[in-house]
């Protein structure tokens, strides 16, 4: 079964069309990522599926219900990180999370939403004194306070530093193996490669590119192999000639040009100390469907 299906999503704010024509399917169990840049619609799209918004126009199904009609009965099944929060600042960790267990029936302990977050040393603290990064791992535990089947991410590890966007991501690669659906938005290409199933990218309220990171990746052309060939000595029969600095970068059939490279290397006894076999990256070709989305 689909988690979420939509069919000719429109929204506008004024005269601002935020979203023009979205199709999407992200079914059970899958983490999906939407990218795209600043203003692209995505926040906008997320929040009509958790029914903070109401779209003008579309077909919209979360988990079998309508979000503009079954907001109530959608609630309880889904968890929400939203861009920013507007947590009471007065209270404290613990506070925070037991105000917010309340609202379900079947919360998690707020214990253990603590561990899963790592905040154990600022349970006690009040949200004024968490720092940007703690106070992002907190709106994630609010986001999992109901145990959700389907979880809601909006630029999830914005303001993380390394080791904690590591931990973040290992966080919903565990709920994705008891078999939550995670719906997330990102700036990071590398969130959205090392977690993401699939991803779409959002320009100026369309997808314009929809599927698996790696498959995504690809369009950016084939892999390259790249190495220098040392002041002194002949290069290898290539088709292509090294640069002055003797840099050379060929593309082609990659296991035939590894295979001459390296045969001319052992024979000239070349230490190929910088010889890299480079591929298009997602963030590549990211960018130029941003370029082209914008000028079409
Ligand atoms: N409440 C609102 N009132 C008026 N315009 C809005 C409102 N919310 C969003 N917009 C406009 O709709 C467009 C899409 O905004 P949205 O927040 O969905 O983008 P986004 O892709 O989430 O961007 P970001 O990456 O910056 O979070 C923007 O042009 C924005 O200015
Ligand atoms: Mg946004």
């Amino acid at each position: 079964m689909a988690a979420i299906t939509v069919e000719g999503l429109r929204k506008s704010y004024g005269a601002t069309n935020a979203v023009r024509g979205v199709d999407l399917e992200i079914a059970d169990g899958e983490v999906f990522a939407l990218l795209g840049p600043n203003g692209a619609g995505k926040t906008t799209t997320v929040e009509i599926f958790e029914g903070y918004r109401h779209a003008d126009a579309g077909t919209v199904r979360v988990l079998g219900l309508d979000p503009a009609r079954d907001a109530s009965a959608l609630r309880s099944r889904i968890g929400i990180v939203l861009q920013s929060t507007a947590v009471e600042q007065y209270l404290t960790v613990r506070e925070t999370l037991s105000m917010y267990a309340h609202y379900y029936e079947h919360p998690r302990s707020v214990d253990e939403l603590i561990e899963i977050v790592g905040l154990e040393e600022k349970r006690d603290s009040r949200v004024t004194k968490l720092s940007g990064g703690q106070q992002r791992r907190l709106d994630l535990a609010i986001g999992l306070v109901g145990d959700p089947e389907l979880l809601f991410l909006d630029e999830p590890t914005t303001g993380f530093d390394p080791s904690a966007r590591r931990e973040a991501w290992q966080m919903v690669r565990n709920l994705t193996a008891l078999g939550k659906t995670v719906l997330l938005t990102t700036h990071y290409m590398d969130e959205a490669q090392s977690l993401a199933g699939r991803v779409a990218v959002m320009v100026a309220g369309r997808i314009v590119a929809e599927g698996s990171p790696d498959v995504l990746a690809r369009r950016g052309g084939e892999a390259k192999v790249r190495f220098r060939v040392p002041e002194g000595v002949s290069p290898p029969a290539l088709s292509l000639s090294p640069s002055a600095d003797g840099r050379v970068e060929t593309s082609g059939d990659l296991a035939r040009t590894l295979y001459e490279v390296t045969t001319w290397a052992l024979a000239q006894h070349v230490n190929l100390e910088d010889l890299d076999v480079v591929r298009p990256s997602l963030e590549d070709v990211y960018l130029d469907l941003i370029r082209q989305g914008e000028t079409s």
